[in-house]
Order: structure tokens, then C-alpha cells, then sequence
């Protein structure tokens, strides 16, 4: 049976700043995917969060990149704008960067994950969704399950994935894909995807037989936007086991708290803090980035689950390893590479302050 996994998620609404949720647009989002279950729209659906970030995963039939799925999106995401400008919550609709909805969320302001499978006999999924930071956040950790042998001991010793992977990697800047084989361009590969400002992992595939395993979001709102409206807080999809890495192979990049570029004001650098459910709030400078990750089997497109992945007592040393990262860099105040260089900050004050002082430079001898 073909599934379709859609993973569309915006930020309507902060509450109290940009730090998390308010239980009403969550409960605005459920009340609308069960209508849509009900009507047969949808098989399945699960409303999650991270930090001010509402994630709609929804199963069904239509494939990628339909446009009534897409519409079911973008409709909650007005309802749940309505409730949130009700409250006052902060950035009511902030993502919403359109007013008439033109056939896909692409390019509207909300992110997209989306994978149509053939569901296995048993096909599980997780489901990462971040807070605070931009797509590049996943270039690491997807290099690290699907091409480090180091991380992933699939790739040396289970002979349905000794062939590797293929990378689809987008430059942001040019607009343009590029696919790339590992291991044998694997060097080629952390050449561009090393630089994750501006080459994001969009897919991956295994390379015996091109089947999708692992999508991203890699809308990038400021470039979208042509200005700042928040980073992305980008979603990922990630299939597991039987040809596929582990479950805990998939997890374990995340035990090492790389840094990433997103925090306060979208213009720092800071390590990505792997949490529970629960702890997907980021209070501290707006931060620590956080991310989250939610474990599914499906069942004929039903999303059995969700499980935390990162409640587990075994990534409190990444969470302890983020926190010891957090004060150390925090110290860095306004200095790089605390804060991003002066292309990648989404606020800066340069241009009024280079005006303000323009006849005060004078050539140095
Ligand atoms: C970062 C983020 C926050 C805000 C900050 C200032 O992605 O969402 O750190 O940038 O709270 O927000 P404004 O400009 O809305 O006052
Ligand atoms: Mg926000
Ligand atoms: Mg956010």
C-alpha cells in the first residue's frame, strides 16, 4: 500500500514570547485533522510541537505535494491564527506570508517535509522537529546516519546497506539540487554540506534501489520572505530498520550536541539540545536550539505512536554536554562566533550604524 507521509508545520502564534505553545491552537489543529479523518481526507494525523513551532503530521493517499493536503494546512494554520490573535499570543500568523492560498505551502511561509512509501511489513518512522535554528541543523546528523561508519554500523556490516546512500543536497542561494553518492563521493559531499548556511540534505536515498529514506524541510523563510520573519525550525522524516539504519542508529548523531546556527534573534550559533516533549521549550537567550524527535510505527498509514525518542535517560549526557556548551558560548556575548557572521544575522543594525558614522571614517595611512 502507498502512504503518504506529510509533515507541514508554522509558527502561528508564541506563547509567552517565541518559547512554546498555546494549548488552544493545538486543540484548534486537533478538532480540524479529525474532521478530516473523519471525511476520509486523511487516514491518520498527529498534532506535535516544538517551542512556538505546531508540526501537522498527517498519513493519507494523495502523494506529495497535493494540493487539498496542502490546503487542509494552510486552512488550520488561519483557524489556529484567529485563536492566537484572540489571545494575543506573540507573532500571531508570523509565518503566513501570503493571504490567498495558491495550490502549495512551498514558498508560503510554512515548512514541508512530505515522503510517499510502499509501507513495509513493518515501517517505522521518526519524526525530528526543531525550534530555534534553520534546515542546515540536519546535515550533520544526516551524514552521520547514512554515510559515517562511525555512527551507523549498518553501513559495514548489514549487507542491505553496504551499497550506501545517495544525498540530494539544495544550495539555497542558487536554487539548484545536486545528487551525490557515498561513500565514493563522500568527500565531495562534506565539501558542500559542511557549509550548512547555504547547502541543506533535502533527501535521501538508498542506493540499491532509490527507495526515499529521509526528507527534510528546506524552505528558508528569510530568503523567502526577503526579510526577516523567524529561521525556518525546520522538520525531518526519517525511515528506519530492515535496510534502513536502526532506530538507535538514526538517533545517535543527537547524542553529540553540535553547534548550529539559529538562538536568539536568529543570529547566533549555539548547540542543538536533544529533548523530551516536554522540555521543548527554549527559555534560556531564547534557546538553547532544541529538537525533538517522535517514533511511529505505521500501520496501513495509521501513526501508531507517538514516542518520545529523547526521553530517554541516555541523552541526558547531550543535554548535560548542551548546557556546558550553552554557558561556555553564552560568554561570547556579542562576539563571533557566539553571533553569526554579518550575511547570516537576521537583525542587523549595520546599515543605519555605517550611516550614522559614514563621515566619521577616514582613509588609514
Ligand atoms: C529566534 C526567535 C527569537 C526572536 C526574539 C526577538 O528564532 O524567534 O529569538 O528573534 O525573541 O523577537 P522579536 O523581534 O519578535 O521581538
Ligand atoms: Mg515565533
Ligand atoms: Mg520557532
Amino acid at each position: 500500500m502507498k502512504v503518504t507521509i506529510s509533515v507541514i508545520k508554522a509558527d502561528i502564534g508564541g506563547y509567552v514570547g517565541h518559547s512554546n505553545m498555546h494549548p488552544k491552537l493545538i486543540e484548534m489543529a486537533q478538532e480540524s485533522l479529525d474532521a478530516a479523518r473523519a471525511d476520509g481526507m486523511i487516514i491518520d494525523y498527529y498534532v506535535a510541537y516544538c517551542g512556538d513551532d505546531l508540526s501537522l503530521i498527517m498519513t493519507h493517499t494523495r502523494g506529495e505535494d497535493n494540493a487539498d493536503i496542502h490546503k487542509l494546512a494552510w486552512d488550520i494554520f488561519l483557524r489556529c491564527t484567529e485563536v492566537a490573535k484572540k489571545l494575543k499570543l506573540y507573532g500571531a500568523g508570523q509565518d503566513l506570508l501570503s493571504d490567498a492560498f495558491s495550490g502549495n505551502v512551498k514558498g508560503m511561509g510554512p515548512g514541508c517535509a512530505e515522503m510517499e512509501i510502499e509501507e513495509r511489513k513493518s515501517e517505522p518512522i521518526i519524526i525530528f522537529m526543531a525550534d530555534k535554528t534553520s534546515p542546515g541543523a540536519w546535515n550533520l546528523p544526516l551524514y552521520r546516519m547514512f554515510a559515517d561508519p562511525f555512527n551507523t554500523a549498518g553501513l559495514v556490516i548489514d549487507p542491505s546497506m553496504h551499497d550506501g546512500f545517495k544525498f540530494e543536497v539544495l544550495d539555497v542561494i542558487e536554487n539548484k539540487v545536486i545528487v551525490l553518492s557515498c561513500p565514493e563521493e563522500m568527500y565531495d559531499l562534506l565539501v558542500f554540506v559542511g557549509a550548512s548556511a547555504r547547502y541543506m540534505i533535502k533527501s535521501v536515498y538508498r542506493k540499491t534501489d532509490d527507495e526515499v529514506a529521509a526528507r527534510a524541510s528546506v524552505q528558508r523563510l528569510n530568503l523567502i520572505a526577503g526579510r526577516y520573519v523567524g529561521k525556518d525550525d525546520p522538520v525531518l522524516i526519517v525511515r528506519a530498520q530492515s535496510g534502513f539504519p536502526a532506530v538507535g542508529e538514526v538517533l545517535e548523531p543527537f547524542a553529540f550536541p553540535h553547534l548550529v546556527e539559529g538562538w536568539m534573534r536568529g543570529s547566533h550559533h549555539g548547540p542543538f539540545m536533544p529533548v523530551s516533549f516536554e522540555q521543548a521549550t527554549p527559555t534560556r537567550f531564547d534557546g538553547p536550539p532544541r529538537v525533538i524527535a517522535a517514533g511511529f510505527q505505521l500501520a496501513d498509514g495509521r501513526l501508531i505512536g507517538p514516542v518520545d525518542m529523547f526521553k530517554d535517560v541516555s541523552f541526558d549526557y547531550a543535554r548535560q554536554k548542551a548546557l556546558e556548551v550553552t554557558e561556555y558560548i553564552r560568554r561570547h556575548g556579542p562576539f563571533e562566533p557566539h553571533r553569526l557572521s554579518l550575511e547570516e544575522m537576521e537583525y542587523t543594525t549595520l546599515p543605519a550604524v555605517l550611516e550614522k558614522l559614514k563621515d566619521r571614517f577616514k582613509v588609514a595611512e
